[in-house]
């Protein structure tokens, strides 16, 4: 069994929609049940793997930019600080930096981690040409806590000796063997729904992708490995994972800057556990 540290545990990106809030409970489940390799396939801000650290993990996701921070993370922190450290955090010089095309990798990696501390919203959103479109955050927006709480050399020595992956999920679900766990994230769909969020997802996440997920989960399931997937609280989701034990997790959301419009979310854990 493996030990939960918290020093370590904090993941370096801020990822709208991440499982931070979720993460402990979900580490917590993993952790005496993982006997193999840990599998993240949505990797997005990697919540769930920073809280559980496993010591055998294959981490991937389609944003071929993102795979990229980690990985610079991962095997040049110290050069990736150095340049980040450099950027002045100012709204001329964000849209400056948010323009760029920079060759070389580890400058990629600083912007990507510039923009995404700096950002309105810490909001990750690219427009119909892949550039990315947030304005700018303003107040007190700085990547300063990357290196002030250690979060860039700490997030470095978690990922020694992981495998990172661009890919989409599906061929990184299929590696999955027994005692193997992997854990899916998504992005939200819900079949037959009209409304604007919904509509916007799609572009992203098509009900087609939901059942090929599904699919890939259960296949995985029968080879021995352990899956929990995370998904919107909906019928249609219930209805495609019907074969899986289904937990209901809530949280506050807060939809307005005013406290009182906090609302209340529920979200799906869909889990398969071969040693049930
Ligand atoms: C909701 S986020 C994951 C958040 C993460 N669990 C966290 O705690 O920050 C979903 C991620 O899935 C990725 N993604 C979307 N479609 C994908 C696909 N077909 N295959 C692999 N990754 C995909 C997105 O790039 C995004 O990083």
């Amino acid at each position: 069994m493996q030990k939960i540290d918290e020093a370590v545990t904090k993941p370096f990106l801020k990822w709208p929609g991440g499982k931070r809030w979720l993460a402990q409970t979900i580490a917590k489940f993993l952790q005496p049940r993982l006997q193999g390799q840990y599998f993240e396939p949505f990797l997005g801000g990697g919540a769930v793997f920073f809280a559980l650290h496993p010591t055998r993990a294959t981490l991937s996701d389609i944003n071929s930019d993102l795979v990229n921070v980690y990985r610079r993370v991962r095997d040049q922190p110290v050069k990736v600080l150095a340049h980040l450290k450099r950027i002045p955090v100012t709204s001329k010089e964000y849209y400056s930096v948010r323009t760029s095309n920079p060759a070389c990798k580890i400058k990629q990696a600083a912007q990507f981690l510039y923009l995404n501390r700096t950002a309105f919203g810490g909001i990750y959103r690219l427009n119909k040409e892949g550039q990315f479109n947030v304005p700018y955050g303003g107040g007190d927006r700085t990547p300063t806590p990357l290196w002030r709480d250690n979060l860039i050399t700490s997030g470095s020595k978690t990922l020694q000796g992981v495998a990172l992956k661009i890919s989409d999920f599906e061929p990184m679900v299929d590696m999955a063997v027994k005692g193997d766990a992997v854990y899916c994230d998504p992005t939200y769909t819900v079949a037959h729904e009209n409304n604007g969020f919904v509509r916007y997802n799609e572009r992203n996440f098509s009900w087609s992708d939901q059942e090929r997920l599904a699919a890939a989960a259960l296949r995985a399931y029968k080879r021995g490995a352990l899956v929990i997937v995370s998904n919107a609280y909906h019928p249609s989701i219930r209805k495609l994972y019907s074969e899986f034990t289904a937990r209901r997790f809530t949280r506050k959301s807060l939809v307005s800057a005013s406290a009182d419009a906090r609302r209340t979310v529920h979200e799906y854990l869909l889990i398969l556990d071969p040693q049930k």
